[in-house]
């Protein structure tokens, strides 16, 4: 049963993915680096370069024909990523650069013009850097304070002690779906349901569950979900912010500029309706295009079976990572059919550094990562400086993942050979 899903997902978009399809030192090229970024499709290459050979003008500027193209290309890109988030209304969608952009646009925007002293803002031990910075540039403004949520004893979000932090002084949860350390699935609906018991809003980065799995942002709830297009399938630098309509209207600008205006005169201006008033500038419109052709290539595969493949990914994983006496994973273990975690193993091994592992790996084909994932207060929490990290999409099979055990276990064995 799981051979024949293989085949009919992983080895059946393989061939949408030319960059997959090359040797590394002399092997094929295992990619398991994913959660970094994503490989990207012949149909989003495509859709790029049909962009910029046939349409490519200025947007909301020009009334040639273009520009019109160009126009209904960036904002049918928007309706299509507003259809795939379930989002009420396409002005709920802002393009921004990428996740980080977006958590920005919040902070600035919302935090810095909400938030004052002693006003609690709840943030995780887990987050990545890019949800954690913004927070701590608003709470030296305003001086709010930051609370974190540790770890349960399976190294997941612990939500009993969620509970105890959560109270009338907080104006903010803002909090990862899916880690892209620990691989954990956070129980985002319930923390939505207990902050607003208590007023407070909730931002979801969303970067590692948008392209693994369907996304409901009104059954989540939350009021602002921010993710990046290039992990899942579009280009770097264009990713987009959801925030509930009447919350982004009663926010101002972040970025001032052209795009973003209505009327403008010497000394004041007012602004344009949503979502462009946080759009200042000339955007990203090829790669917002690329954005949507992504969000079509996924949807017709349908996230559901993408959800579904990465879940056998990880049982299998997970079976083979554990055959390595010295090999430690960080965060929960899947359930026994690879639900309840990501696609995803950071872990040690040994005394062996992650570059040198990762470096070896390398020699035969295998590429991971290696470092503190932009996640360095957990790796302190976790009391290691660095781990390694193979993280899988739908493109992955399980003969990859033997690749990589094989080379993995040879890394171990030389390093242990030398050192030992
Ligand atoms: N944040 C990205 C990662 O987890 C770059 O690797």
């Amino acid at each position: 049963m799981i051979a024949i899903q293989e085949k009919s997902l992983a080895l059946q978009v393989r061939p949408d993915f030319p960059i997959l399809h090359q040797q590394i030192q002399e092997s094929p090229l295992v990619y398991l680096d994913s959660a970094a970024t994503s490989q990207k499709p012949t149909a989003v290459l495509e859709a790029l370069q049909a962009y910029y050979e046939q349409d490519n003008a200025n947007v909301h500027r020009g009334v040639h024909t273009l520009s019109s193209r160009a126009t209904d290309a960036y904002e049918g890109a928007r309706d299509k990523v507003a259809a795939f988030v379930n989002a009420a209304s396409r002005q709920e969608i802002v393009y921004t650069r990428n996740a980080s952009e977006g958590i920005n646009l919040v902070a600035y925007s919302w935090g810095m013009n909400n938030l004052k002293a002693g006003d609690e803002v709840i943030l995780t031990v887990m987050e990545h850097h890019s949800n954690l910075i913004p927070w701590q540039w608003v709470a030296q403004k305003t001086g709010a304070v930051l609370k974190f949520v540790e770890l349960d004893e399976d190294q997941a979000f612990d939500l009993e002690q969620f509970k105890t932090l959560v109270n009338d002084r907080t104006k903010l949860v803002s909090v990862v779906h899916v880690s892209n350390t620990l691989g954990c699935v956070n129980p985002v609906e319930e923390i939505v349901a207990i902050a607003h018991q208590y007023n407070a809003k909730v931002l979801i980065d969303a970067c590692q569950s948008v392209p693994h799995m369907p996304i409901d942002v009104q059954k989540m709830d939350c009021d602002w979900l921010v993710a990046s297009g290039h992990k899942m399938c579009a280009p770097t630098g264009i990713g987009f912010l959801y925030g509930k309509l009447d919350l982004l209207r009663s926010m101002p600008p972040f970025l001032g500029g052209g795009e973003m205006i209505a009327d403008v005169f010497l000394d004041h201006a007012t602004y344009a309706d949503l979502p462009h008033k946080f759009e200042a500038g000339t955007p990203a419109i090829g790669e917002a295009v690329g954005l949507g052709a992504a969000v079509d290539y996924l949807s017709q595969i349908g996230m559901d079976k993408i959800h579904a493949y990465e879940a056998e990914l990880t049982a299998y994983l997970f079976k083979r990572l554990r055959e390595i006496p010295e090999v430690q994973i960080y965060g929960p273990q899947p359930n026994t059919d690879g639900t309840g975690r990501a696609a995803l193993a950071a872990f040690t091994a040994g005394d062996v550094h992650p570059h040198d592992l990762s470096t070896l790996l390398d020699q035969a084909g295998v590429a991971i990562r290696a470092g503190h994932h932009c996640t360095q207060p957990l790796h302190r929490h976790l009391k290691v400086p660095s781990t390694a990290r193979a993280s899988l999409y739908f493109y992955n099979t399980r003969t990859e993942i033997d690749t990589f055990i094989t080379s993995l276990k040879e890394a171990v064995e030389f390093f242990g050979s030398i050192f030992g």
